[in-house]
Protein backbone atom coordinates (compact mmCIF):
# COMPACT_ATOMS: atom_id res chain seq x y z
CA UNK A 1 0.00 0.00 0.00
CA UNK A 2 1.36 3.19 -0.64
CA UNK A 3 0.08 6.66 1.20
CA UNK A 4 0.31 10.23 -0.45
CA UNK A 5 -0.28 13.14 1.70
CA UNK A 6 -1.59 16.33 0.56
CA UNK A 7 -3.22 13.87 -1.99
CA UNK A 8 -6.19 16.80 -2.71
CA UNK A 9 -3.89 19.63 -2.99
CA UNK A 10 -1.97 20.18 -6.83
CA UNK A 11 1.27 17.96 -6.54
CA UNK A 12 -0.82 15.17 -4.87
CA UNK A 13 -3.56 15.23 -7.53
CA UNK A 14 -1.05 14.42 -9.44
CA UNK A 15 1.24 11.57 -7.87
CA UNK A 16 -1.86 10.23 -7.55
CA UNK A 17 -3.37 10.19 -11.31
CA UNK A 18 0.42 8.90 -11.75
CA UNK A 19 0.25 6.01 -9.37
CA UNK A 20 -3.20 4.67 -10.81
CA UNK A 21 -1.32 4.14 -13.87
CA UNK A 22 1.47 2.02 -12.03
CA UNK A 23 -0.53 0.04 -9.06
CA UNK A 24 -4.58 -0.64 -8.71
CA UNK A 25 -6.36 2.23 -7.08
CA UNK A 26 -7.02 -0.28 -3.53
CA UNK A 27 -3.73 0.19 -3.21
CA UNK A 28 -3.08 3.45 -2.86
CA UNK A 29 -4.36 5.41 -0.03
CA UNK A 30 -5.26 9.45 -0.36
CA UNK A 31 -4.07 10.66 3.02
CA UNK A 32 -5.95 14.18 3.34
CA UNK A 33 -6.80 16.81 5.38
CA UNK A 34 -10.60 17.03 4.12
CA UNK A 35 -11.98 13.93 2.81
CA UNK A 36 -14.78 15.20 1.15
CA UNK A 37 -12.44 16.98 -0.85
CA UNK A 38 -11.24 13.49 -2.57
CA UNK A 39 -14.72 11.83 -3.56
CA UNK A 40 -13.35 11.86 -7.42
CA UNK A 41 -10.36 9.67 -6.01
CA UNK A 42 -12.56 7.00 -4.02
CA UNK A 43 -15.13 6.89 -7.23
CA UNK A 44 -11.47 5.31 -8.81
CA UNK A 45 -11.35 3.10 -5.87
CA UNK A 46 -8.77 4.97 -3.70
CA UNK A 47 -8.54 4.60 -0.46
CA UNK A 48 -9.57 7.91 1.41
CA UNK A 49 -8.37 8.53 4.76
CA UNK A 50 -8.41 11.41 6.95
CA UNK A 51 -4.92 12.49 7.56
CA UNK A 52 -5.11 16.14 8.87
CA UNK A 53 -1.18 17.40 10.32
CA UNK A 54 -2.89 18.94 13.44
CA UNK A 55 -4.67 15.13 14.47
CA UNK A 56 -1.76 12.86 15.32
CA UNK A 57 -3.73 10.06 15.74
CA UNK A 58 -5.87 10.42 12.55
CA UNK A 59 -2.45 10.08 10.71
CA UNK A 60 -1.12 7.10 12.67
CA UNK A 61 -5.00 5.62 11.46
CA UNK A 62 -4.41 7.13 8.01
CA UNK A 63 -0.96 5.74 7.52
CA UNK A 64 -1.64 1.78 9.26
CA UNK A 65 -0.75 -1.00 6.42
CA UNK A 66 0.71 1.93 4.06
CA UNK A 67 4.58 -0.23 2.91
CA UNK A 68 5.57 3.42 1.46
CA UNK A 69 4.22 6.80 2.23
CA UNK A 70 4.90 10.13 0.24
CA UNK A 71 5.20 13.44 2.59
CA UNK A 72 4.54 16.20 0.01
CA UNK A 73 5.88 18.91 2.20
CA UNK A 74 3.13 20.94 3.87
CA UNK A 75 1.67 24.45 2.46
CA UNK A 76 2.04 26.07 5.52
CA UNK A 77 4.67 28.76 6.20
CA UNK A 78 4.59 28.77 10.28
CA UNK A 79 3.95 25.04 10.97
CA UNK A 80 5.71 24.05 8.58
CA UNK A 81 8.43 21.94 10.19
CA UNK A 82 5.77 21.04 13.16
CA UNK A 83 3.79 19.24 10.52
CA UNK A 84 6.15 17.14 9.15
CA UNK A 85 7.35 16.12 12.46
CA UNK A 86 3.91 14.95 13.05
CA UNK A 87 3.99 12.87 10.06
CA UNK A 88 7.09 11.32 10.84
CA UNK A 89 6.08 10.41 14.13
CA UNK A 90 2.79 8.89 13.25
CA UNK A 91 4.44 6.71 10.19
CA UNK A 92 7.04 5.45 12.62
CA UNK A 93 4.04 4.80 15.34
CA UNK A 94 2.00 3.15 12.22
CA UNK A 95 5.16 1.36 11.46
CA UNK A 96 5.70 2.57 8.11
CA UNK A 97 8.79 1.28 6.28
CA UNK A 98 9.64 4.11 3.96
CA UNK A 99 9.11 7.49 3.79
CA UNK A 100 9.58 9.40 0.72
CA UNK A 101 10.17 13.75 1.12
CA UNK A 102 9.20 16.74 -1.34
CA UNK A 103 12.33 19.04 -0.36
CA UNK A 104 14.59 21.83 -2.08
CA UNK A 105 17.18 21.84 -3.89
CA UNK A 106 20.75 21.30 -1.86
CA UNK A 107 18.44 21.34 1.29
CA UNK A 108 21.58 21.02 2.95
CA UNK A 109 23.61 24.07 1.68
CA UNK A 110 20.50 26.57 0.30
CA UNK A 111 19.98 29.94 1.28
CA UNK A 112 16.30 29.86 0.41
CA UNK A 113 13.84 31.12 3.06
CA UNK A 114 12.21 27.87 2.62
CA UNK A 115 15.55 25.72 3.45
CA UNK A 116 15.61 25.29 6.69
CA UNK A 117 12.01 23.63 7.25
CA UNK A 118 13.05 21.08 4.83
CA UNK A 119 16.58 20.44 6.01
CA UNK A 120 15.01 19.86 9.63
CA UNK A 121 13.11 17.93 7.88
CA UNK A 122 15.29 15.66 6.10
CA UNK A 123 17.50 15.13 9.50
CA UNK A 124 14.73 14.16 11.58
CA UNK A 125 13.75 11.59 8.97
CA UNK A 126 17.27 10.71 8.77
CA UNK A 127 17.17 10.21 12.58
CA UNK A 128 14.10 8.44 12.65
CA UNK A 129 14.94 4.88 12.13
CA UNK A 130 12.24 4.88 9.02
CA UNK A 131 14.28 4.35 5.58
CA UNK A 132 14.09 7.23 3.47
CA UNK A 133 14.07 9.46 -0.07
CA UNK A 134 14.63 13.33 -0.80
CA UNK A 135 13.03 14.64 -3.89
CA UNK A 136 14.07 17.58 -3.87
CA UNK A 137 12.26 20.06 -6.22
CA UNK A 138 13.35 22.88 -7.79
CA UNK A 139 10.35 25.54 -8.42
CA UNK A 140 7.50 24.56 -10.20
CA UNK A 141 7.48 26.28 -13.67
CA UNK A 142 3.74 26.85 -12.64
CA UNK A 143 4.82 29.66 -10.74
CA UNK A 144 6.03 31.64 -13.82
CA UNK A 145 3.36 30.56 -16.35
CA UNK A 146 0.51 30.92 -13.90
CA UNK A 147 0.29 34.59 -14.62
CA UNK A 148 1.32 34.26 -18.68
CA UNK A 149 -2.64 36.28 -19.23
CA UNK A 150 -1.24 39.37 -17.49
CA UNK A 151 2.41 39.26 -18.78
CA UNK A 152 1.28 39.38 -22.41
CA UNK A 153 -1.79 42.31 -21.54
CA UNK A 154 1.17 44.13 -20.10
CA UNK A 155 4.02 43.02 -22.38
CA UNK A 156 6.55 42.87 -19.44
CA UNK A 157 7.45 40.28 -16.51
CA UNK A 158 8.80 41.73 -13.55
CA UNK A 159 11.17 40.14 -11.36
CA UNK A 160 14.81 39.99 -9.66
CA UNK A 161 16.38 36.86 -10.84
CA UNK A 162 18.92 38.77 -13.36
CA UNK A 163 20.02 36.51 -15.53
CA UNK A 164 20.10 33.70 -13.41
CA UNK A 165 19.28 30.10 -14.13
CA UNK A 166 16.10 28.50 -13.78
CA UNK A 167 15.44 24.82 -13.82
CA UNK A 168 11.87 24.80 -13.01
CA UNK A 169 9.79 22.26 -14.24
CA UNK A 170 5.76 21.72 -14.20
CA UNK A 171 4.27 19.44 -11.29
CA UNK A 172 3.41 16.99 -13.44
CA UNK A 173 7.06 15.78 -14.14
CA UNK A 174 7.80 15.95 -10.24
CA UNK A 175 4.61 14.09 -9.71
CA UNK A 176 5.56 11.69 -12.18
CA UNK A 177 9.07 11.03 -10.79
CA UNK A 178 7.70 10.55 -7.41
CA UNK A 179 4.94 7.65 -8.67
CA UNK A 180 8.14 5.82 -9.89
CA UNK A 181 9.81 6.24 -6.47
CA UNK A 182 7.19 4.87 -4.72
CA UNK A 183 6.96 1.81 -7.57
CA UNK A 184 10.23 0.79 -7.77
CA UNK A 185 12.54 -0.86 -5.58
CA UNK A 186 16.03 0.28 -4.18
CA UNK A 187 15.35 3.78 -3.68
CA UNK A 188 16.07 3.90 0.27
CA UNK A 189 18.53 6.50 1.40
CA UNK A 190 18.88 8.12 -2.11
CA UNK A 191 18.96 11.95 -2.29
CA UNK A 192 17.53 12.64 -6.32
CA UNK A 193 18.47 16.63 -7.34
CA UNK A 194 15.26 16.89 -9.43
CA UNK A 195 15.00 19.83 -12.03
CA UNK A 196 14.81 20.67 -16.05
CA UNK A 197 17.04 19.21 -18.55
CA UNK A 198 17.42 23.10 -19.92
CA UNK A 199 17.31 25.48 -17.95
CA UNK A 200 16.42 28.73 -18.53
CA UNK A 201 16.50 32.66 -17.73
CA UNK A 202 13.64 34.82 -16.84
CA UNK A 203 14.90 36.73 -19.90
CA UNK A 204 14.52 33.56 -22.15
CA UNK A 205 11.12 32.85 -20.59
CA UNK A 206 9.73 36.11 -21.75
CA UNK A 207 11.24 35.59 -25.63
CA UNK A 208 9.39 32.32 -25.25
CA UNK A 209 6.17 33.96 -24.05
CA UNK A 210 6.56 36.61 -26.72
CA UNK A 211 7.35 33.96 -29.70
CA UNK A 212 4.33 32.13 -28.61
CA UNK A 213 1.63 34.82 -28.27
CA UNK A 214 2.78 36.96 -31.36
CA UNK A 215 3.38 40.22 -28.62
CA UNK A 216 6.23 41.68 -27.33
CA UNK A 217 6.90 40.84 -23.27
CA UNK A 218 9.97 41.54 -22.31
CA UNK A 219 11.62 40.88 -18.37
CA UNK A 220 12.11 43.56 -16.44
CA UNK A 221 14.91 43.21 -13.42
CA UNK A 222 13.81 45.32 -10.57
CA UNK A 223 15.57 46.11 -7.61
CA UNK A 224 14.31 43.53 -4.46
CA UNK A 225 12.45 46.31 -2.77
CA UNK A 226 10.98 47.68 -5.88
CA UNK A 227 10.02 43.83 -7.23
CA UNK A 228 8.72 43.59 -3.79
CA UNK A 229 6.79 46.67 -3.26
CA UNK A 230 4.92 45.44 -7.15
CA UNK A 231 3.86 42.35 -5.73
CA UNK A 232 2.29 43.50 -2.85
CA UNK A 233 0.34 46.40 -5.51
CA UNK A 234 -1.12 43.65 -7.30
CA UNK A 235 -2.64 42.17 -4.08
CA UNK A 236 0.02 39.57 -2.51
CA UNK A 237 0.65 39.50 0.99
CA UNK A 238 3.75 41.58 2.26
CA UNK A 239 5.69 38.32 3.66
CA UNK A 240 4.55 36.56 0.73
CA UNK A 241 5.60 39.14 -1.68
CA UNK A 242 9.00 39.29 0.56
CA UNK A 243 9.59 35.50 0.03
CA UNK A 244 9.35 35.68 -3.39
CA UNK A 245 11.26 38.77 -3.77
CA UNK A 246 14.65 36.95 -2.06
CA UNK A 247 13.98 33.88 -3.52
CA UNK A 248 14.94 35.47 -7.18
CA UNK A 249 17.72 37.34 -5.54
CA UNK A 250 19.08 33.96 -4.30
CA UNK A 251 18.69 32.67 -7.28
CA UNK A 252 20.45 35.42 -8.88
CA UNK A 253 23.46 35.62 -5.95
CA UNK A 254 23.65 31.93 -5.42
CA UNK A 255 22.06 30.12 -8.26
CA UNK A 256 19.63 28.26 -5.65
CA UNK A 257 17.17 27.90 -8.31
CA UNK A 258 19.17 25.89 -10.73
CA UNK A 259 20.58 22.62 -10.50
CA UNK A 260 22.86 20.64 -13.32
CA UNK A 261 21.36 17.32 -12.54
CA UNK A 262 19.81 14.77 -14.64
CA UNK A 263 18.03 13.20 -11.85
CA UNK A 264 14.38 13.84 -13.13
CA UNK A 265 14.54 12.65 -16.43
CA UNK A 266 16.68 9.82 -15.35
CA UNK A 267 13.49 8.82 -12.62
CA UNK A 268 10.84 9.57 -15.33
CA UNK A 269 12.61 7.80 -18.56
CA UNK A 270 11.99 10.92 -21.22
CA UNK A 271 13.40 14.24 -20.86
CA UNK A 272 12.05 16.83 -18.78
CA UNK A 273 9.05 19.21 -19.95
CA UNK A 274 10.70 21.84 -21.55
CA UNK A 275 9.71 25.82 -21.90
CA UNK A 276 8.60 25.66 -25.16
CA UNK A 277 5.59 23.18 -24.11
CA UNK A 278 5.07 24.76 -20.50
CA UNK A 279 4.25 28.23 -22.19
CA UNK A 280 2.13 26.34 -24.71
CA UNK A 281 0.12 24.46 -22.56
CA UNK A 282 -0.19 27.44 -20.09
CA UNK A 283 -0.89 30.35 -22.90
CA UNK A 284 -4.55 31.39 -22.81
CA UNK A 285 -6.49 30.45 -25.35
N1 LIG B 1 8.62 24.05 -5.55
C1 LIG B 1 7.76 25.06 -5.62
O1 LIG B 1 7.82 25.93 -6.50
C2 LIG B 1 6.67 25.15 -4.61
C3 LIG B 1 5.74 26.18 -4.72
C4 LIG B 1 4.70 26.22 -3.81
C5 LIG B 1 4.63 25.26 -2.80
N2 LIG B 1 5.56 24.29 -2.72
C6 LIG B 1 5.52 23.23 -1.68
O2 LIG B 1 5.04 22.06 -2.31
C7 LIG B 1 3.87 21.59 -1.63
C8 LIG B 1 2.90 21.00 -2.65
O3 LIG B 1 2.55 22.01 -3.56
P1 LIG B 1 1.08 22.10 -4.14
O4 LIG B 1 1.13 23.07 -5.25
O5 LIG B 1 0.52 20.74 -4.35
O6 LIG B 1 0.31 22.78 -2.89
P2 LIG B 1 -1.26 22.84 -2.65
O7 LIG B 1 -2.00 22.67 -3.91
O8 LIG B 1 -1.49 24.07 -1.84
O9 LIG B 1 -1.55 21.55 -1.74
C9 LIG B 1 -1.20 21.51 -0.40
C10 LIG B 1 -1.87 20.32 0.24
O10 LIG B 1 -1.58 20.31 1.64
C11 LIG B 1 -2.78 19.99 2.33
N3 LIG B 1 -2.77 20.49 3.69
C12 LIG B 1 -2.70 21.77 4.10
N4 LIG B 1 -2.78 21.80 5.45
C13 LIG B 1 -2.92 20.53 5.86
C14 LIG B 1 -3.08 19.94 7.13
N5 LIG B 1 -3.11 20.65 8.28
N6 LIG B 1 -3.20 18.59 7.21
C15 LIG B 1 -3.17 17.84 6.08
N7 LIG B 1 -3.04 18.35 4.85
C16 LIG B 1 -2.91 19.70 4.74
C17 LIG B 1 -3.85 20.67 1.51
O11 LIG B 1 -5.09 20.14 1.85
P3 LIG B 1 -6.48 20.82 1.33
O12 LIG B 1 -6.68 20.30 -0.07
O13 LIG B 1 -7.48 20.34 2.29
O14 LIG B 1 -6.27 22.30 1.37
C18 LIG B 1 -3.39 20.31 0.11
O15 LIG B 1 -3.82 19.03 -0.23
C19 LIG B 1 3.36 22.82 -0.90
O16 LIG B 1 2.58 22.44 0.21
C20 LIG B 1 4.61 23.55 -0.52
O17 LIG B 1 5.19 23.01 0.66
C21 LIG B 1 6.57 24.20 -3.62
Amino acid sequence: MIAVTGATGQLGRLVIANLLKRVPASEIIAAVRAPSKAADLAAQGVQVREADYGKSASLVKAFSGATRLLLISSPSADNRFADHKAVIDAARKAGVPLLAYTSVLRADTSTLLVAPDHLATEQYLAASGIAWVFLRHPSYIENYTASLGSAIEHGAIAGSASDARNSAVPRADLAEAAAVVLTTPGRDGKIYELGADVAFTMTEFAAEVSKQSGKKVVYNNLPQKAYQAMLESVGLPARLAYRIADSDVKAASHDELYTASRDLSGLMGRPTTTLAAAVAAALPQ
